[in-house]
């Protein structure tokens, strides 16, 4: 099949080179020129394990291409997946100008049959007003919409794309339906589902799913912080609560909080949906309220530790990007820590694999940047572990004891044995654990 992909980004840049692995020719659209440019000259302007192999056949293999012209890029796809952002407007639901500003272009550029994807995160109705632009210039017959909402995980974005859980496409055509069914059937050869539903319903299927996986990890952050003021271990009380098979063992575990482009951005967007419904919907606002209090957990943990005063302290920040295998720092918690202990006073040192590029750009000289964990914790009063980067996980203790100017170490991910680290001589804090 011959597929245009509209914004080449995270998820664009993955879906596009996903479906040229199997055969498919695909043009990737921009508006970034810069990014075009590097795409052009085989460069992977961003992170993400296992893509550059991809990206690099298939380029060769003369299957994936780019442009920012996007009436040359979409001229002979047969499909064309609108990748675009939808970050949250000013009032917290999901902007759609960058949809449907393309989907007006579009409607002045096509003139044989395509089908129209939403890839993006996109409110339930957005399928509609997406029809709704279109048909003001072209005839119903040259287009269907179809919402086909992504449920990668930036850092196994390959993994999960190309094996995925489930493909979700909603539409009421069935000619849509088909040529969907026949994209996506290699990436389900070993029975995984196709389900086929109405727009409004895979729209919602998005922003359900997002909102019940953000809803777990704030579940459990009050359940640690609770385990913390009665004694009990969140460690043991995840085991035996993930161990039943009607809860499950993923996504249980408590930490710093949610963060990345995707679930504040989401939750808070169904939120706003749910209020223009005139629908009271409590479990969302308190799923936003308990992140936003333990995105500052760690911090008032350290500040608590050094007696409020941290004015001559400095921190070494391990970890700034909000997960780990991904450079993406959007709403990441390490923001909101750096910031809280920077207004505190405290110095800080921080290291991550891949994403001080991202984090230079926001704090330049506010903060020092480390080549190596270890230049990071050189001197440094205390340890922070943001990220649960493989990387920090079988350190070298006593060189990070011989490094620290006192052994302290707050954890935000659990990475250590509270035991293990007691033995070592460490002070070492960590989240729902006695220490
Ligand atoms: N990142 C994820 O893990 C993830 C997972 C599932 C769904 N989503 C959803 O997918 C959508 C895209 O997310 P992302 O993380 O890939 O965003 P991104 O910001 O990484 O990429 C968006 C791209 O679109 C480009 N763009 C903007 N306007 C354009 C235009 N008019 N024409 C062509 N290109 C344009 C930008 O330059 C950028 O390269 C969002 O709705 C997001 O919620 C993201």
């Amino acid at each position: 099949m011959k597929i245009a992909v509209v914004g080449t980004g995270y998820v664009g840049l993955v879906t596009g080179t996903c479906f040229a692995e199997t055969g498919n020719t695909v043009t990737c659209i921009d508006i970034d020129v810069e990014k075009v440019a590097k795409m052009k000259d085989g460069e992977v302007p961003i992170y993400e394990p296992g893509l550059e192999l991809l990206f690099e056949r298939n380029t060769r293999q003369g299957r994936l291409f780019f442009t920012t012209d996007l009436a040359a890029g979409v001229k002979d796809a047969q499909i064309i997946f609108l990748a675009l952002p939808t970050p949250p407007g000013e009032n917290g639901s999901a902007d759609l100008s960058y949809i449907l500003s393309v989907a007006e272009d579009l409607s002045g550029i096509i003139t044989d049959y395509k089908v129209i994807v939403d890839k993006s995160t996109v409110p339930v109705g957005t399928a509609e007003k997406v029809e709704k632009v279109l048909s003001r210039k072209l005839d119903r017959s040259l287009f269907d919409v179809v919402s086909n909402p992504e449920f990668l995980r930036e850092g196994v974005a390959v993994e999960d794309f190309l094996k995925p859980d489930r493909v979700v496409i909603g539409t009421s055509s069935e000619k849509a339906a088909d040529i969907m069914r026949t994209l996506y059937k290699p990436f389900v050869m070993q029975g995984n589902p196709i389900i086929v539903m109405d727009v409004r319903s895979a729209e919602m299927t998005k922003y359900a799913a997002n909102s019940y996986l953000a809803a777990r990890i704030s579940f459990m952050n009050e359940i640690a912080n609770l385990c913390e003021k009665l004694g009990a271990n969140v460690d043991m009380v995840r085991k035996g609560m993930g161990s039943d098979t009607r809860i499950g063992k993923r996504f249980l575990f408590p930490g710093v909080g949610y963060g990345g482009s995707c679930f504040p951005k989401d939750v808070k967007a169904l939120s706003k949906t749910a209020e223009e419904s005139s629908y009271d919907f409590k479990i969302i606002k308190s799923v936003m309220e308990v992140n936003d209090l333990q995105k500052k957990r760690l911090s008032q943990k350290i500040i608590a530790y050094f007696g409020k005063d941290i004015r001559d302290k400095t921190i070494a920040v391990w970890g700034l990007a909000f997960k780990p295998n991904t450079d993406d720092i959007r709403e990441a918690p390490a923001l909101t820590i750096i910031d809280d202990l920077l207004t505190a006073g405290a110095d800080i040192k921080a290291f991550d694999p891949e994403a001080i590029a991202n984090v230079e750009k926001i704090y330049g000289d506010k903060i020092s940047f480390c080549d190596s964990p270890y230049e990071a914790v050189y001197q440094a009063d205390a340890l922070a572990i943001i990220t649960e980067w493989s990387v920090f996980r079988t350190p070298d203790f006593d060189k990070i004891k011989e490094f620290l100017v006192s052994p302290v170490i707050f954890d935000g991910r659990n990475i250590y044995d509270p035991d293990v680290m007691k033995d070592l001589g460490f002070h070492y804090e960590s989240i729902g654990r006695p220490g």
